[in-house]
């Protein structure tokens, strides 16, 4: 496999957060930067920590995935977002690799005044670090250009005076203003970045982060992508796949449907049937996908990941590919994702029986839409990876649920001290 650095994972999530929103675009990426110039003038942390900091910085709105919050989050709105840094936190700590970090995009919004000793929930200082470095690109996302006698002109209640120093100091320092207004950082961050070669292990706990935010997004797809992973992983190891091939087509697997994230979800949750032009619309996701994993040097995962709606018979989507042109390991994950859309619930439909899913399948391979070889394996073994997606799914679906409440429950306990607060 091709060495994987923070650098290309970190231009994964950019690119998606992108898709999500282009108001969004290159949000994060500025944040880790100014976060990375204010923890460097901060001194005190490790070289790892403050690389996983300003990882952390690039997606510390997340959260918007699923909580529909940008008009606060790029306004400058006097009202504090907390919706969306309160799903961000717990996402963060039940389903990416920094959970440890969670709490710094808990209060994000937060200011010096909002924190209490006594709180139920702890914010660390370097919360308030993220909460400046968001000013400082919100700012520029407004006037262009960084009046900083904005940031120092601030009271004590919203900052704290020892992050105005670090702010004057990384910008006598780094010439941050400059390196902002002239968007010459790029470069800066992702050598940095390019510097921290990732193990397998931790390329998949990303992968996985983003696998979470695409399928939570929809009340009904929380564990498709689990699940094509899962079928995808049993057929590769029942056609005697070996290591690489089978993990490059896991990865692949977890990210096929990364471009959702760019579908308004009333047209994801929509029930009955869909428009031709909302069809259209969610076609989309395949080529959204390709753009995001395109230019990276990861073509193969790639060309497995995005052409999963592809038929044989060259009646699919994006490109209409035919036959020949679409890969054994592609022909895998498609199957798996029809698969996983008939033994799960819709907003449109129930699941299937088993009779029903063989007859759907075993129809699409004698239309040439499917592999047939792969569609038999499967049909042939449909008990045994039935059961291993259930075993594999019942725990995301718990832990789901779970986040749910404790968003409601938090969220309830911030409204409350928000009004005592005023
Ligand atoms: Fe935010
Ligand atoms: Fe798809
Ligand atoms: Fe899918």
């Amino acid at each position: 496999m091709k060495r994987i650095t923070l650098k290309d994972i970190v231009i994964v999530i950019q690119r998606t957060l992108d898709s999500m929103d282009d108001r969004l675009a290159g949000h994060g990426e500025k944040v880790a930067y100014i976060m990375y110039k204010l923890l460097k003038c901060h001194g005190g942390y490790s070289d790892e920590e403050i690389l996983r900091m300003i990882t952390l910085a690039v997606f510390h709105d997340i959260g918007v995935y699923k909580i529909e919050e940008r008009d606060h989050i790029v306004d400058m709105d006097l009202e504090i977002p907390m919706n969306h840094s309160v799903y961000g936190y717990l996402f963060i700590k039940y389903f990416s690799p920094l959970s440890d970090l969670a709490d710094i995009v808990l209060g994000h919004h937060l200011y010096p005044k909002d924190f209490n000793d006594s709180a139920k929930v702890k914010i660390p200082k370097e919360a308030l670090i993220l909460n400046l470095a968001d000013s400082i690109a919100v700012l520029q996302l407004h006037f262009n250009k960084i009046d900083p006698m904005l940031i120092l002109n601030k009271s004590s209640n919203d900052l704290l005076e020892e992050h105005k120093e670090l702010f004057k100091k990384a910008c006598n320092e780094y010439d941050l203003i400059e390196k902002i207004e002239t968007d010459t950082y790029l470069n800066e961050l992702y050598e940095i970045l390019d510097k921290r070669e990732l193990s397998r292990r931790e390329i998949i706990a990303y992968a996985r982060m983003l696998n979470y935010a695409i399928d939570f997004r929809s009340e009904s797809t929380v564990v498709h992508t689990i699940t094509v992973e899962e079928i995808s992983w049993q057929i590769s190891k029942m056609l005697g796949l070996d290591d690489y091939k089978s993990t490059i087509i896991k990865i692949a697997s977890m990210l096929h449907d990364i471009g959702k994230l760019s579908i308004p979800i009333n047209i994801l949750e929509k029930k009955g049937k869909l428009t031709q032009e909302e069809f259209e619309i969610i076609k989309c996701h395949t080529i959204v996908g390709y753009n995001i994993l395109s230019n990276m040097g990861i073509d193969d995962i790639r060309d497995i990941a995005t052409l999963h709606h592809e038929k044989l018979n060259g009646t699919g989507y994006p490109f209409c590919l035919k036959g020949d042109n679409i890969s054994k390991e592609a022909r895998i994950v498609a199957v798996a994702d029809v698969l996983s859309a008939l033994i799960g619930k819709r907003s449109y439909k129930d699941e299937f029986s088993k009779d029903e899913v063989i007859s759907i399948l075993s129809n699409m391979a004698s239309n040439y839409e499917i592999d047939k070889d792969i569609c038999k394996l499967v049909i042939e073994n449909y008990d045994y990876i039935e059961k291993r997606v259930k075993a594999n799914t019942k725990n995301t679906l718990k832990l789901y649920k779970n986040l749910m409440n404790e968003y409601k429950e938090l969220l309830e306990y911030f409204e409350k001290i928000s009004f005592i607060l005023k």
